[in-house]
C-alpha cells in the first residue's frame, strides 16, 4: 500500500510517500481502508521529536492520529463490527497512523461514521470533537446557564467547542479573527471578540464561569486568563499548563484528549441530527502532507485539512 512514513525525527522533509506493507489485524484490531485522515497541530510536534518522551515512536512511522474509512478486515475478537462498515476513530498516538491506504485501529476506538457527511470529511471529527467534548464536560464541567470564554474558537477544536457549549445552554464568548467570525456566530457564539490583547485588561463579558484556552500562551498570559475566571470557576487549557492554584476557588486543568468511542458516537449522533457541523477547510491528496505541515508551521492553515490517500 502507499503510505506517508518517516524514518527519523525532523522537519517536514522527513515525510515521504512510499510503499509500505499492508498490515494485518492482531487481536482486537480492525484494518480500515482509509477514506481520509486529518492534520492535527500535535502531528508536527511528534514528527519533530519534541514529544518523544510522551509518545515514543518505532521507525518507520506512519503519522495521522484519526481516520474515517471502511472496515476491510477484522480480527475475530473485534466484536460488533463487520467488513464494509463505515467508521471513524481516534488512533493511539504513537502507533502507526492513518496517513496510508490502510490503517490498523483498535476495535474499541471505533464509532460508526456519520451518514450525513461525505466519509472523508468525517476524518475531521474524532480528535477535535473529542477534545472539545472532554474539555467542556469532563474538565471544565460546564453547566447550563454558565458563561464561557473560548480563546482560539476559530480553529478545529474551537468550532466544535462553540457548538457544544451553546447546545449545553452556556452563554458563549468566542475570540475570533474576521475570517471565522461569521461561522462562529452561526455555530451559536453569543459574543465575538477579537484575539485577546493581554496588555489591556478589559475583556467584554468577563468574568466567565469557564475559560477554555485553545491557544499556545505564555505563563503570564495564562495568569491573565485566570484573572478572567469568576470566583469558583474553571480555567481549562489544551495547550500550555494553566497556573496550578490561582486562588479564589478557581479549578484549573490541562486537557489530554483520550480516545472514547462512546463520546465519539455521541458526537456522530449530533452530526447526523444536524446539530453539530464539521468544518473542513480543505481536502488534499495525501501526497500534500509535507506541504500541509509547512503551511501549519507558517500559520496558513485555516481550520481542518483532511488528507485523502
Ligand atoms: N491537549 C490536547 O489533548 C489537545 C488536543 C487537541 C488540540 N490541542 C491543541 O489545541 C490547540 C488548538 O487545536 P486546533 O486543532 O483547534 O488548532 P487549529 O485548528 O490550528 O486552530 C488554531 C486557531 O486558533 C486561532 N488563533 C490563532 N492565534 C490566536 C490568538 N492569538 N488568539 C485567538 N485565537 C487564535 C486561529 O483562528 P482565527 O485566526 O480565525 O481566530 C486558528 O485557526 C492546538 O495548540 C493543539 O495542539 C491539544
Amino acid at each position: 500500500m502507499k503510505a506517508v512514513r518517516y524514518h527519523r525525527y525532523g522537519g517536514s522533509e522527513v515525510l515521504t510517500l512510499e510503499d509500505a506493507e499492508r498490515p494485518t489485524p492482531a487481536e482486537g484490531q480492525v484494518l480500515v481502508r482509509v477514506a481520509a485522515t486529518s492534520f492535527n497541530p500535535v502531528d508536527a510536534g511528534i514528527r519533530a521529536g519534541g514529544l518523544q518522551e510522551v509518545f515514543p515512536l518505532a521507525f518507520p512511522h506512519i503519522p495521522g492520529i484519526e481516520a474515517a474509512g471502511t472496515i476491510a478486515e477484522l480480527d475475530p475478537g473485534a466484536d460488533g463490527h463487520q467488513v464494509g462498515d463505515a467508521v471513524v476513530a481516534f488512533l493511539p498516538m504513537n502507533a502507526d497512523g492513518a496517513s496510508a491506504e490502510y490503517a490498523l485501529v483498535p476495535a474499541e476506538a471505533l464509532a460508526a461514521a456519520p451518514k450525513t457527511v461525505e466519509l472523508p470529511d468525517a476524518a475531521a471529527l474524532p480528535v477535535a470533537g473529542l477534545t472539545a467534548w472532554q474539555s467542556l464536560f469532563d474538565d471544565a464541567r460546564l453547566q447550563a446557564g454558565q458563561t464561557i470564554l473560548i480563546n482560539g474558537a476559530g480553529g478545529a477544536v474551537g468550532s466544535f467547542a462553540v457548538q457544544l457549549a451553546h447546545q449545553a445552554g452556556a452563554t458563549v464568548t468566542a475570540t475570533s479573527s474576521s475570517r471565522t467570525e461569521e461561522r462562529l456566530r452561526a455555530y451559536g457564539a453569543d459574543r465575538i471578540i477579537g484575539h485577546l490583547d493581554f496588555a489591556s485588561d478589559a475583556v467584554d463579558g468577563a468574568p466567565f464561569d469557564v475559560v477554555l484556552n485553545l491557544v499556545p500562551t505564555t505563563p503570564e498570559e495564562n495568569a491573565a486568563l485566570a484573572d478572567l475566571v469568576a470566583d469558583g470557576g474553571a480555567l481549562v487549557s489544551t495547550t500550555t499548563p494553566p497556573p496550578e492554584n490561582p486562588g479564589r476557588g478557581i479549578r484549573t486543568a490541562r486537557v489530554f484528549v483520550v480516545s472514547n468511542a462512546g463520546q465519539l458516537a455521541e458526537l456522530v449522533e449530533r452530526v447526523d441530527a444536524g446539530t453539530l457541523r464539521i468544518t473542513v477547510a480543505d481536502r488534499r491528496p495525501l501526497a500534500d502532507l509535507p506541504a500541509v505541515h509547512d503551511e501549519a508551521a507558517a500559520g496558513r492553515l485555516a481550520g481542518k485539512t483532511v488528507l485523502i490517500p
